[in-house]
């Protein structure tokens, strides 16, 4: 094999990353007494484990595997994709081909001695599976992963991602968003309110606005806060104004859902109710409106008046009217 000592390092970096979080597994398995389904896992684990200190790599790579799996539905698609391609520099066929993701073959023929397998009949957790990928994929795109909720969650990367496919559905905005909303039918039910946020159509999607590997900021945003993440397509909201409005220098999603909501202009709540959560008795000039100095009985086009209710740049503009 053609390798670069460079590669040869990575391959096995692969493969070293798995088996540390494998065997730190594999001894809590055991010591499980569990039902007949789970003891079928246990040794299967158990296999794996054996293979991993005895199991040795194939000679001819992909070809000795493609002799059997040629018609294993799905299998060829990856020659097809950028894992697939024996030109993406460091990627698996380059190296150790299939073996860079399933494991050395060893004995294996079949279930009989298995190899590393993805997804939900996977014997292997998430945690597991994801430490293939991440050997090569540990780079600044997943700085957080590991404190993401979806790894709390056991999310798997195989959970969004396909990979002996010509085209990974979840890189697409409406892939993606079909992907997300069959975990978050909240968010789904959410885009079939108003919304100018056009997710329904796949105008915009999730990663838009959030990291699905995670960040550190509150909900996974992909900017640091909330109201950074928002001023990407609404800088004028940003400011500086010369008179602001506390709660939209706080948070954006103090007042709007970006999701959708019932509501126009995606407001949680209708204006005047939304005001009055917080604006209780403040003094109203008297005779504006209506007569009532309080502003709990105020006349209700709040926005008639205060017009400019993300913040004034107008020297009159203490009370957003200008
Ligand atoms: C970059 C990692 C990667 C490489 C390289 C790779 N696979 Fe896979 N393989 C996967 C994942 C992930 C799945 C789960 C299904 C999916 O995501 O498409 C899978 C599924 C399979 C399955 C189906 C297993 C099942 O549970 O039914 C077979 C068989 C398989 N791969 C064989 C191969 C062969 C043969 C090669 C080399 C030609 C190969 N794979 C290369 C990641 C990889
Ligand atoms: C001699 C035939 C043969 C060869 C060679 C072979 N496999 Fe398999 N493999 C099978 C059979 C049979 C199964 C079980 C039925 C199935 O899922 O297709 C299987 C299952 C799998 C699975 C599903 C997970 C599991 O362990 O059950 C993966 C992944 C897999 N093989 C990958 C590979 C890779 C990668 C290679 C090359 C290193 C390879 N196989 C070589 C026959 C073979
Ligand atoms: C041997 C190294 C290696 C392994 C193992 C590996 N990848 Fe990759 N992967 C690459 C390289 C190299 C690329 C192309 C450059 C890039 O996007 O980083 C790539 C690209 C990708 C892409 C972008 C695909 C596209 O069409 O643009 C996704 C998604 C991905 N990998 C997911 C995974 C997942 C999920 C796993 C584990 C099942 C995995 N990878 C395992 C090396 C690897
Ligand atoms: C919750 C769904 C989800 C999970 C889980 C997930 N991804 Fe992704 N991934 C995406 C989406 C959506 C994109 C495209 C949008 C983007 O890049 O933010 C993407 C893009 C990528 C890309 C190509 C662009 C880039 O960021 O380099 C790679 C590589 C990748 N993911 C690898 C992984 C690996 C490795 C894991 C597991 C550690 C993983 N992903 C887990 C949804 C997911
Ligand atoms: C396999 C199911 C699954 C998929 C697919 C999935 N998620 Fe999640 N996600 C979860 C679970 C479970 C939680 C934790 C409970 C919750 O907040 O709903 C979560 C939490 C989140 C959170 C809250 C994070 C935080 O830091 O508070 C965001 C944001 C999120 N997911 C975005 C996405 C996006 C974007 C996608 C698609 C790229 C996606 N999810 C796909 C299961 C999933
Ligand atoms: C326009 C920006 C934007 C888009 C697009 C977006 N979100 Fe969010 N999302 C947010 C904001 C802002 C929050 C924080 C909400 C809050 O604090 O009220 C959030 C919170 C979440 C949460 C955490 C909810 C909770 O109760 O903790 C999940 C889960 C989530 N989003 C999923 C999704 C999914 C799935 C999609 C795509 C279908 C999506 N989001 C699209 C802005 C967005
Ligand atoms: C990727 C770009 C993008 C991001 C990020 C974004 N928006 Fe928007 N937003 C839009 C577009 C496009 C429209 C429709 C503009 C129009 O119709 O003129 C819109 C419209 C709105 C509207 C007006 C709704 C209506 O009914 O007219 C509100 C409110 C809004 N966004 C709030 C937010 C908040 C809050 C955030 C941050 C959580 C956010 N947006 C993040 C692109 C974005
Ligand atoms: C105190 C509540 C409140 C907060 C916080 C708030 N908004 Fe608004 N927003 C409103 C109201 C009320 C309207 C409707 C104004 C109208 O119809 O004249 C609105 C309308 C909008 C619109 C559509 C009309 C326009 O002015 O362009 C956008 C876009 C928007 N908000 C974005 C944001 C962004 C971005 C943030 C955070 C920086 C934010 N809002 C914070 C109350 C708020
Ligand atoms: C989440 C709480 C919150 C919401 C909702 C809210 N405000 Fe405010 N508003 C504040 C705070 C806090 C201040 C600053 C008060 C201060 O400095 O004494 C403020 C200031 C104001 C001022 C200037 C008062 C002054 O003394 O400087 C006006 C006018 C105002 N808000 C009108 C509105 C209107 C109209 C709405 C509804 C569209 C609204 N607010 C919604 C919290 C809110
Ligand atoms: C007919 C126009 C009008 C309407 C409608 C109106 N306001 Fe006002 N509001 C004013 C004027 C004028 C002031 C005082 C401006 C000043 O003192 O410079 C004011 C002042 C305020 C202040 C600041 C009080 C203070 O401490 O100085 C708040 C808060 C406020 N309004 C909230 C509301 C809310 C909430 C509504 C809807 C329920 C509302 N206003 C409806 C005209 C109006």
């Amino acid at each position: 094999m053609n390798m670069t000592i460079k590669k040869t390092r990575l391959f096995y970096g692969a493969i070293l990353t798995f088996a540390l979080v494998f065997t730190s597994y594999v001894g809590a398995a055991q010591s499980e007494t569990a039902n007949s389904k789970d003891d079928l896992k246990t040794q299967q684990l158990e296999l794996l484990q054996q293979k991993f200190t005895e199991g040795k790599y194939s000679k001819s790579g992909a070809d000795t595997c493609m002799a059997c799996h040629k018609k294993t539905a799905g299998v060829a698609d990856i020659f097809s994709s950028v894992h697939g391609n024996p030109n993406t520099v460091n990627g698996p066929m380059a190296g150790l081909q299939c073996e860079s993701c399933h494991g050395p073959k060893g004995k294996h023929i079949g279930k009989n001695e298995p190899m590393i397998s993805f997804g939900k009949k996977s014997p292997l957790t998430a945690e597991m599976q994801n430490s293939v990928c991440l050997a090569c994929h540990n780079d600044s795109a997943r700085l957080d992963w590991h404190s993401s909720v979806h790894v709390t969650e056991d999310v798997a990367c195989v959970d969004c991602h396909q990979l002996h496919t010509p085209k990974d559905k979840v890189l697409t905005k409406q892939g993606e968003n079909e992907k997300c909303m069959s975990c978050h039918t909240k968010e789904k039910a959410d885009s079939h309110k108003r919304s100018a946020h056009d997710i329904k159509n796949n105008d915009m999607s999730c990663s838009d606005c959030h990291n699905p590997h995670g960040t550190m900021a509150e909900a996974s945003m992909n900017q640091d806060t909330i109201n950074d993440t928002c001023y990407q397509c609404h800088a004028e909201k940003r400011g500086p104004f010369l008179w602001e409005h506390a709660p939209v220098i706080e948070n954006c999603a103090n007042c709007h859902d970006a999701h959708g909501a019932v509501n126009e202009r995606m407001l949680k709540t209708r204006v005047p109710m939304l005001c009055k959560q917080c604006h209780g008795n403040d003094y109203h000039p008297s005779g504006i409106p209506s007569g009532n100095t309080s502003i709990q009985t105020a006349g209700q086009g709040c926005l008639n008046c205060h017009t400019q209710i993300h913040g004034s740049n107008n020297p009159a503009g203490r009370t957003f009217q200008y």
